[in-house]
């Protein structure tokens, strides 16, 4: 099982450590098998030493070594601090930065290449969820296009657009029904993401086919992000 948080544009470099150790401190006095992931914004990166089930990784990275792409960080940047995981495809990145299918494409193959272990997040808009299942498969199975379903560190995070940072969760019906079909073309381990929260993560984890969750808003209180790592503990 894994859990994951997104901790977007929040946080600062003291923050972000004093999160960071909370966490460690919580799983290492707690016996867990739970994986745990969490993904602070650039600047606040470091070489955090924690416990072998924790990973931090980064939202985002320009798919280059290094060279002259202003503003960016590359591979270079990533290794000083031993990163091992990152974030590709997320909604926010797609529809509110506009981030290309190509260049989503390259940051995929550009993190496989490294061996990287990549959440890649897939999900379909208010209006393609309102036109039924059928609609949606079709929808996210697009996004997967040209994304090797074979690699060996790949996490799909399915994340309806409408439902994050909306407050908005799918119903457990619709999460059931998606996973059960993403399951049928994926093999690797499913999240679901979108507004989990404390109080409606251990029935999300306790559907078919959900090997964990992405969160955002819920999880940037060290404390609510450690309650759902127990919840997840327990099942
Ligand atoms: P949210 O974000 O939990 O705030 O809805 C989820 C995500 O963006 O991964």
């Amino acid at each position: 099982m894994i859990i994951a948080s997104n901790f977007k544009t929040n946080h600062t470099r003291k923050s972000t450590q004093e999160f960071v150790s909370f966490v460690d401190e919580f799983v290492k006095n707690s016996s867990s098998s739970v994986e745990v992931r969490i993904y602070p914004t650039a600047t606040a990166l470091n070489s955090f030493e924690c416990d072998k089930s924790i990973q931090v990784g980064v939202q985002n990275f320009y798919p280059v070594q290094n060279g002259s792409f202003t503003g960016e960080i590359g591979f270079e940047q990533l290794e000083e601090f031993g990163i091992k995981s990152v974030l590709v495809g997320h909604s926010e990145r797609r529809h509110v930065v506009k981030e290309s299918r190509e260049l989503i494409v390259q940051k995929f193959d550009f993190a496989k290449q490294k061996g990287i272990e990549i959440i890649f997040c897939i999900g379909e808009p208010k209006e393609v969820r309102e036109s039924g299942l059928d609609t949606v498969m079709e929808y996210v199975l697009k996004q997967l296009d040209g994304i090797d379903l074979d690699y060996d560190k790949l996490i799909i995070a399915y994340e309806p657009v409408w439902a994050i940072g909306t407050g908005l969760t799918a119903s457990n019906e619709d999460i059931k029904e998606t996973l059960k079909r993403l399951r049928e073309t994926v093999k690797k381990p499913l999240l679901y993401g979108g507004s989990v929260k404390v109080d409606n993560v251990e029935d999300i984890l306790n559907i078919d086919n959900c090997d964990g969750v992405l969160v955002g808003t819920a999880s940037w209180k060290a404390e609510d992000f450690c309650k759902m790592i127990s919840t997840a503990q327990k099942i």
